[in-house]
């Protein structure tokens, strides 16, 4: 199975979030973790799943202004043009490929990214196999909140989980496994 995660992050949590999520998949698919500016605009069609996902900036995803403005506060990304919500809009259509995303924001303020992101894949024809999840920072600059790097590995990791089941659906594997001569207490043949 294999896994691609794309993410935006002006101050850096987004990216510690995204590499936690990878390393949660990783346990069960190969995958690989790049920034949207790198990200491919038309993601291989044999992915089994694509997350995506970026801070939240004015109740919603980034967009040139506020990034300029993260810019101002002191962020590390001086890349202000493009991020999440271009590489989205750019997207061609899904046809129903896996895609779901993750935003990291303040806990009390509202608004999610991710949310906003999951409607824009969504309208490309993408579908989600699980809500988008959103992970917390103390401030605009960070830090993250405690354990949400443990909450991202886990997140990753039960992505994983149901990439396995749907992979053993797809071959028609029940998940019952027969042990001496009997499945689920019935005799196999
Ligand atoms: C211009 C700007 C606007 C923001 N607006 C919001 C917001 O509306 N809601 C929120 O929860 N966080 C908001 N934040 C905080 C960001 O979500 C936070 O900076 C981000 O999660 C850090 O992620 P990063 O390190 O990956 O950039 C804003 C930050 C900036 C710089």
């Amino acid at each position: 199975m294999k896994a691609l995660v794309v993410y935006e992050s002006m101050f850096g949590n987004s990216r510690q979030v995204a590499r936690a999520i990878a390393s949660g998949l990783g346990e069960y698919a190969e995958v690989e973790v790049v920034p949207v500016a790198d990200a491919p605009q038309a993601p291989s069609r044999d992915l089994d799943l694509v997350v995506a996902g970026g801070p939240t900036h004015a109740f919603s995803m980034s967009k040139p202004k506020t990034r300029e403005d993260a810019v101002r506060r002191g962020a590390a990304d001086a890349q202000t043009e493009f991020g999440l919500r271009e590489w989205l809009k750019g997207l061609p259509d899904g046809h129903g490929a896996r895609l779901v995303t993750f935003d990291t924001k303040v806990r009390r303020a509202p608004g999610s990214a991710a949310h906003r992101a999951a409607r824009e894949a969504a309208a490309h024809g993408y579908v989600a196999p699980v809500r988008w999840m959103s992970f917390f920072v103390h401030d605009y600059a960070g830090p993250l909140t405690y354990g949400e790097l443990d909450r991202a590995h886990e997140w990753g990791r039960s992505l994983g989980v149901l990439l396995a089941r749907a992979a053993d659906r797809a071959a028609g594997r029940t998940g019952y496994r027969a042990v001496n001569g009997t499945a689920n207490g019935r005799p196999t043949r």
